[in-house]
This record gives C-alpha cells, sequence and structure tokens, in this order.
C-alpha cells in the first residue's frame, strides 16, 4: 500500500508535542509492514533546514494556489534517514525557513499551513506519487481531505483519506473572509467549513475525510460530549458514523531503560530493582533533593498547562507533603501561576519537593527511570504518551481515568493487583489524593506487591506494533468502499 503521511512536526526533525513522538514511530512501524511504502511530508523549518545532520535534495519545485496568491515551493528529498521512510520537505523561505522562532504561533498560522495542506497535494502530484491512503493530523492538516474532495479529485481519484485528531481543543479558527481571500476553493463547500460564520478547517477535515480517527477509544466516545468536544460535539455526532479511536504506541526503541544514553545505569524487567535504585539516588542527587532510597519518589514530566490537571496537584500539594514522607519532583515549562506554584513549595519543602522549570530531553528520562510513582491527573487527554513512558521504565502511574489514560492503565486494586496503575474517576482534588495514597501505601507496606507492579507494567507492550495493525485495518476498509 502507498501511504503518505501529513503533518506539521515530526521527531527527530522538529516536535513540540505528542504529535511529534506520534509521526516519529507511527511512519516507521507503518513501513516495516510488508508492501507498503511510507512518505512522510513535513514542513522545512528554519531550524530543519539549518541543522546540517539532514542532507536533503530538491527533487520537484512548482507554485501553490491559496487564493490570487502563487507561491514557491520546492520539494527537498532526506536523503540519509536510515529506514524505509521516506522523508520530504517542503520549502518556501517566506513561510518557514526565514523564521527562527516557534514553529506555532505567527499571525499568519491558517495562511502557513494552508499552503503546507495544499503543497502536500501538489507535490504528490509532482513526484508521480499516487498514494493509496493520506493520513494527517490535527488543524494544521486540516486542508488535505477538503482540497482533496473539492480540487484535486480528479487528479487522485483512488486516493482515501484518513484525519486524525490529537487534541480537539486548537481547530485551526480564522475570519469568514479566510475562505474566498485564501482558499480558493468552490462555494459550495463553504458550508462545511463554516462555524458561528467563521472559517473552521478541522470542522471541514471532519466533514469531509473518509475517515476520522483519534488516538484513543475512551477519547473517540468522549469526543460525543460538549465536556470534551471544544464546539465540535455535534459536528462529530453527526459523523460518529466514520469516527474511530485508536490507542497510540510509544517508540520502544527511543524510550528503553536497556539502551537509553540518557541513564546513569540500565535495566530491564528482571534486573530494574538494582538498575531502578541506582537512577533514583543519581536523580535525586542531580535535582538537589536529599538521597535516600526508601522514600517514593513521585515524579512529573508535564507541560505545566490546565488540563493536565495542575489545579488538582497544587490543591492537595502541602497536605500530601506535611502527611506523608514523600518526595515530589516536577519537570516542565509553562504557565506562570503552575511554575510559581511549584518553585514555592520547593523552597517551603527544600527536603521534599523539587522544581524542575525547563525542557530537558535526557532529565525526561532519567526522571521516568529514576522515579517510583509517576503522576498524571490530566483533565482531559487523547492519548497521553508519558504515562507509558513511565511504565515502559517500571515507575508506576496514578492517572485521572479519562480518555487514553483509561485505556493504557487499567486501575488495580489497593494490593496492586489486577491493573497496571492506580486511577481515579471523577476530577476531583480529594479522589487524585486517595489514589496516591493507595500508591504510597503500597510502596511503603508491601514492597514485594510494588515490585510485581513494576514487573508487569515492564512486561506490557506499549510498542506501535498492534497500534499500526489497526491502521492498517482501517485503511483497508477505506480502499474497499
Ligand atoms: C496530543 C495529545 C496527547 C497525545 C498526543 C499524541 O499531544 O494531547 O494526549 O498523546 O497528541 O497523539
Amino acid at each position: 500500500m502507498k501511504i503518505a503521511i501529513c503533518a506539521s512536526e515530526g521527531a527527530p526533525y522538529c516536535k513540540s508535542g505528542g504529535l511529534g513522538d506520534v509521526m516519529e514511530a507511527l511512519p516507521a512501524a507503518l513501513s516495516r509492514i510488508e508492501g507498503n511504502e511510507v512518505v512522510l511530508f513535513l514542513p522545512y523549518y528554519y531550524k530543519v533546514k539549518h541543522n546540517a545532520a539532514y542532507i536533503t535534495e530538491k527533487v520537484a519545485e512548482f507554485r501553490v494556489s491559496l487564493g490570487w496568491r502563487q507561491q514557491y515551493c520546492a520539494v527537498m528529498r532526506l536523503t540519509n534517514r536510515a529506514d524505509r521512510v521516506q522523508v520530504y520537505f517542503l520549502d518556501n523561505e517566506y513561510y518557514f525557513g526565514a523564521r527562527a522562532g516557534a514553529i506555532y504561533g505567527d499571525i499568519d498560522d491558517g495562511e502557513r499551513f494552508a499552503f503546507f495542506s495544499r503543497g502536500c497535494l501538489d507535490a504528490m502530484l509532482a513526484l508521480g506519487f499516487t498514494p493509496d491512503i493520506i493520513q494527517c493530523n490535527d488543524w494544521q492538516t486540516a486542508l488535505i481531505p477538503v482540497y482533496l474532495k473539492a480540487v484535486y479529485y480528479d487528479k487522485l481519484p483512488k486516493t482515501r483519506c484518513m484525519y486524525t485528531i490529537h487534541n480537539i481543543e486548537y481547530q485551526g479558527w480564522a475570519n469568514a473572509s479566510f475562505f474566498d481571500d485564501m482558499l480558493g476553493l468552490p462555494w459550495e463547500y463553504r458550508p462545511r467549513l463554516d462555524m458561528n460564520n467563521s472559517v473552521n478547517v478541522m470542522k471541514g477535515a471532519i466533514e469531509t475525510a473518509d475517515l476520522v480517527t483519534t488516538v484513543s477509544e475512551t477519547y473517540a466516545r468522549e469526543l460525543m460530549y460538549p465536556y470534551y468536544a471544544h464546539g465540535l460535539d455535534r459536528v462529530l455526532a453527526g459523523n460518529a458514523w466514520k469516527l474511530a479511536g485508536i490507542t497510540n504506541g510509544i517508540d520502544t526503541n527511543t524510550f528503553n531503560p536497556e539502551t537509553s544514553k540518557s541513564l546513569p545505569a540500565h535495566f530491564n524487567s528482571e534486573t530494574f530493582v538494582e538498575g531502578k535504585a541506582k537512577c533514583k539516588a543519581a536523580l535525586q542527587e542531580e535535582v538537589g533533593l536529599p538521597v535516600k532510597p526508601d522514600v517514593p519518589l513521585m515524579v512529573m514530566v508535564t507541560r505545566l498547562a490546565g488540563h493536565k490537571g495542575l489545579d488538582l496537584l497544587c490543591y492537595i500539594a502541602r497536605r500530601l507533603m506535611w502527611e506523608s514522607d514523600a518526595q515530589l519532583l516536577i519537570l516542565g515549562t509553562g504557565e506562570a501561576q503552575y511554575e510559581n506554584f511549584f518553585k514555592d513549595l520547593a523552597r517551603q519543602f527544600p527536603e521534599q519537593v523539587s522544581a524542575q522549570i525547563t525542557f530537558n530531553l535526557g532529565l525526561a528520562d532519567r526522571i521516568y527511570a529514576g522515579g517510583d510513582i509517576y503522576l498524571m491527573p490530566s483533565k482531559s487527554e487523547p492519548c497521553g504518551l508519558s504515562q507509558m513512558n513511565a511504565m515502559r521504565y517500571g515507575t508506576v502511574p496514578v492517572v485521572h481515568a479519562t480518555g487514553g489514560l483509561k485505556d493504557t492503565v487499567p486501575p488495580c486494586d489497593a494490593n496492586g493487583e489486577g491493573g497496571l496503575g492506580f486511577t481515579f474517576q471523577s476530577y476531583n482534588a480529594d479522589d487524585f489524593y486517595a489514589a496516591i495514597k493507595r500508591a504510597l501505601n503500597l510502596y511503603e507496606n508491601n514492597r514485594p506487591a510494588f515490585r510485581a507492579l513494576q514487573k508487569k507494567e515492564m512486561e506490557t507492550d506499549f510498542s506501535w506494533d498492534v497500534p499500526a495493525g489497526r491502521y492498517m485495518e482501517l485503511f483497508r476498509n477505506m480502499l474497499s468502499w
């Protein structure tokens, strides 16, 4: 099968969050399946263009129509990738190459990613690559199914398109004038993109894609409710027949406690007691906490954003520190109110709390390895990857049972049996507190059971093999229509 994957980020080239991780591992997993040819389209951002490690050659150039504009686009083929995925970067100096800052957040993001979306389709034609399937992701590439149906239908008549939602909070809103001025679409497509007299490109994708997926089964069901859908619940309910959830995996080569270069000691599910103890001691030292092997170390690696459930943690943090002989370590950056809260907390409890307000992938890895308990109380979570990273490293998760957290962390009882972690059902600080207490109790009062739980987590398969198979199943379904 010929599969084209289009996304606004993909590790290791460019990544701002979980989407970038998925766009590293999913194409690779699909390319390992016999008979597949996988190509990945990404923007040629400043940081990619000026990174000497990525060797490219120009293989096509053309102009992309955006309303009355004709914008130059070159297709740069990456020549030194080790696996079977063919990566193409779309180059335009004005939209991507000349902007050295963050990859999103410019005033003309709508125009930049309209260019990228249409450019991907033009690139396929220019390269003579006729995909069976196009898989595209989030608002940045939401115009691809729209253009495919409205403008490129006769050039790519057999190509089917899957649209995947990783984060429904960002939908790609624009003024109503964007439709005529920028998109150049036939007028009959206007209602599909229109929402409250504005343009919403994610709505356009949901209405026009052949299939819509999201990144866990529970989240696919949750999206039927206004609480989760950020205004798109009725649009999604109207398209529920073509909505499916596929729970992400993680890249088990990148996240591997046996080989990770960031770790001071290596371990697997047989040797983790000793290995994790070394990692824990080194970690406590690194972040300025007293080195105490038997004090439970609770950790969190997260963007400091509201929906990650930090309000719950703020509410209980002091009580937790007073009442328990435990340590808490947080790594992340984000909203000032949370950064300040955790810095204050660390000042108040220097023996117990460390706040690492920074972005550091190596330290993140050492935290997954050195922690005992991983906290993830997200208010909503489409999938979430770090709970899986934590379990792969034998760090026991405490999570809010929502979205992908519910699908990847089946609940265990107070003895650590029957599941993979500790969960709470309703979004409430006391329930979170009780779940943390269950984890701490097990650690303190029944260490063998805690170890057994860690071992079970480490032996669980979180690789992309199963989800990649599910993607293939849905791709085949689309092709049979
Ligand atoms: C987004 C979601 C996260 C998901 C990731 C990859 O970042 O917020 O839950 O794991 O995308 O799909």
